[in-house]
């Protein structure tokens, strides 16, 4: 059975962040009802390629979900909404700031329709403080948690980080808020407001570039194969450094192409025998590599070093070596590495589906394995494609209903008027 079978929830969140937090759900056996409006979540058509189908920005954070079409601007949407409100233990969001209250549903007026559902929301900042009021994207939640200032290099600009951090990192957030906030609900029988901002969910993400801001009052920072200095105020961006107590970086392999790098962490345990390895008994005995403090001060020697020895190797022949040494390492890989990687697909991470849109796709597989609930991915819906089962089936609609709410315009936007 599905950790959470008989959950049903109202999703009436787009674009990235909350879609990343309801597919989650689904897959752990939410029933997801996705409200859209009548032109459906913009991503359907965002970055499309294939002609006249839902794009995959839009199919792979969407799967296991059922989609109907509520025109919340109605007052008979409204009225769906509201039935469909009674009936489900979650309801989401992730519109930009005030956009609920326009419509007329504050979290009060939610609470007081269903005092049992919890309701999440998103917000680029919150629902309090000076930035309240702004609407925020992946890069901008990037820029204003510390992420940006942090990655890259001190002489360069500040880089965003390809993992989404910013929308998916708060979708994430967000369901533990949501698991937990159900639980409550369970013993006391009410639910409750959670929100989780995406500048919030970066920093938390970035949590130890906060220690680093704080040990920074004190003197250098020992570790960092860039210059600091006590009292310089904020963090450096310090490259490909590990960012923990033990020394790491990216080291350039055969044939020297964008992705041929391994990561390489010399842990203080496996010096003795990495040294051995790359430049035998004298390297071991170096004085100037000898304790890890030496090989702090020294790094920037000490990568020359290792690169010069892996320069004759590929990436994967590099991670070979140092296996044995038990090092720990990983290569650097790409998009196509990961689609093609036996061990991806031996976990099911890349996850063959079909559309009727578009035929047979991949998504990025479930990454909680749950012993007794293995997640089964099913494709992403078409718009309003159970628009009529949701209303038969969870709020007992029947023809009569529907075809005097579908002539009031209850799930289509209004005509438009003649110039
Ligand atoms: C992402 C974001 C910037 C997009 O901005 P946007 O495209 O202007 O969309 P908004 O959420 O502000 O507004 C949605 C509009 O659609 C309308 N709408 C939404 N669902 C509807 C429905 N079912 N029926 C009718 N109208 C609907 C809303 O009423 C609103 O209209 P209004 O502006 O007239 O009030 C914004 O939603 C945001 O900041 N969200 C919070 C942060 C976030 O999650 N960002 C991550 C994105 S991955």
């Amino acid at each position: 059975m599905e950790a959470l079978k008989g959950i049903r929830i109202l999703d009436m969140t787009h674009v990235q962040a909350g879609p990343t937090c309801t597919q989650l759900l689904a897959w752990l056996g939410a029933d997801v009802i996705k409200l859209e409006p009548p032109q459906g979540d913009a991503t359907r058509g965002q970055l499309r390629d294939v002609p006249h189908a839902d794009s995959l920005y839009f199919t792979m954070l969407n799967c296991n979900k059922r989609s109907i079409v509520v025109n919340m601007k109605s007052a008979e949407g409204k009225a769906v909404f509201v039935d469909l409100l009674r009936r489900c233990d979650i309801v989401m969001e992730n519109f930009g700031p005030g956009v609920l209250d326009r419509l007329g549903f504050t979290w009060e007026k939610i609470h007081s329709l269903n005092p049992r559902v919890v309701m999440g929301s998103i917000k680029g900042f919150g629902s309090s403080g000076p930035y309240a009021d702004f609407k925020a994207y992946e890069n901008v939640a990037q820029a204003m948690g510390g992420a940006m200032s942090t990655t890259g290099l001190p002489e360069g600009p500040p880089f965003v980080t390809g993992a989404q951090i910013g929308d998916t990192g708060t979708g994430l957030h967000l369901a533990i808020g949501l698991l937990a906030a159900l639980r409550q609900r369970d013993r006391t029988g009410e639910g409750q407001y959670v929100e989780v901002a995406m500048m919030d969910g970066v920093m938390n993400l970035c949590r130890v570039k906060f220690r680093d801001h704080q040990r920074l009052f004190r003197g250098p920072l020992s570790e960092y194969s860039v210059e600091t200095a006590q009292g310089m105020g904020a963090v450096p961006r310090a490259g490909n450094d590990s960012g923990g107590g033990q020394l790491g970086n990216a080291i350039h392999c055969k044939p020297h192409g964008p992705n041929d790098w391994l990561y390489v962490v010399v842990q203080e345990a496996v010096w003795e025998g990495l040294a051995n390895r790359i430049g035998g008994d004298a390297l071991a005995k170096d004085p100037r590599f000898a304790k890890i403090a030496d090989r702090r001060k020294n790094q920037d020697e000490m990568w020359k070093l290792i690169t010069e020895f892996a320069k004759n190797y590929t990436k994967r022949e590099f991670m070979a070596i140092l296996n044995p040494l038990d090092v720990p390492c990983g290569p650097i890989m790409s998009t196509e590495d990961l689609a093609n990687d036996e061990h991806v697909r031996g976990r099911d991470m890349w996850v063959e589906l079909d559309h009727p849109q578009r035929g047979k796709w991949f998504n990025v597989g479930m990454p909680i394995k749950l012993s007794a609930s293995p997640a089964v991915i099913k494709r992403s819906p078409t718009l309003g494609e159970h628009t009529e089962e949701v209303l038969r089936e969870v709020l007992r609609y029947d023809d009569n209903k529907i075809k005097s709410l579908q002539q009031a315009g209850a799930f289509s936007a209004p005509p438009k008027k003649a110039a």
